[in-house]
């Protein structure tokens, strides 16, 4: 059992749109995807996979030294495996790759697993946002390794 972590393609965007419905409450479109890949030349979508079966995935993007977490994702029946962590910290290290020194994202306040994933690679709060969501606040949080 080996997980390959590769470019999300436009032939993922069936499966994933079929989680994306079952783990957000707000999700993306289909369009949404598409415009990310095919025409943001600031974008980059990774999965995960196991045996050609998707696992995770998510996006960042990548302007000058600033990195955003745009996604992140994993497939209900393969979380708390360790696969979020394993795929974000495959963004860090694109990140890092790419000359960006740090890395922000938004969050909503009651995600409390998702602000312990991003609490346990180093990330810390930022501010705020209030009513950034449409149901919750959003909490910024960064992580800036620029001074490493
Ligand atoms: C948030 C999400 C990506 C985490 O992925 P995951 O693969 O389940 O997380 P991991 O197994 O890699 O765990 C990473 C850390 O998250 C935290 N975590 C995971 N499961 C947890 C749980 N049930 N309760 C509390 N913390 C938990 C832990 O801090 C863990 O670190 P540790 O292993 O050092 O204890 C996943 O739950 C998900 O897809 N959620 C729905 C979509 C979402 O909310 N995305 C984030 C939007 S901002």
């Amino acid at each position: 059992m080996v997980a390959k972590i590769s470019d999300l393609s436009l032939n993922d965007l069936n499966e994933v749109m079929i989680h994306e419905h079952d783990l957000f409450t707000t999700p993306f479109s289909k369009d949404d995807y598409q415009f990310e890949i095919v025409s943001n030349p600031f974008a980059f979508y990774k999965k995960i996979e196991i045996n050609n079966e998707l696992v995770a995935w998510g996006g960042i993007h990548i302007l000058f030294e600033d990195c955003h977490l745009i996604t992140i994702a994993v497939v209900k029946k393969y979380q708390h495996q360790g696969y979020g962590k394993i795929l974000l910290k495959h963004f860090i290290a694109l990140s890092k790759d790419q000359n960006a020194t740090k890395m922000l994202l938004e969050v909503r306040e009651k995600n409390q697993i998702a602000i312990h994933l991003y609490e346990s690679l180093g990330f810390r709060f930022n501010r705020l946002r209030k009513n950034y969501y449409p149901d919750d606040n959003g909490i910024e949080m960064i992580l800036d390794w620029g001074n490493q």
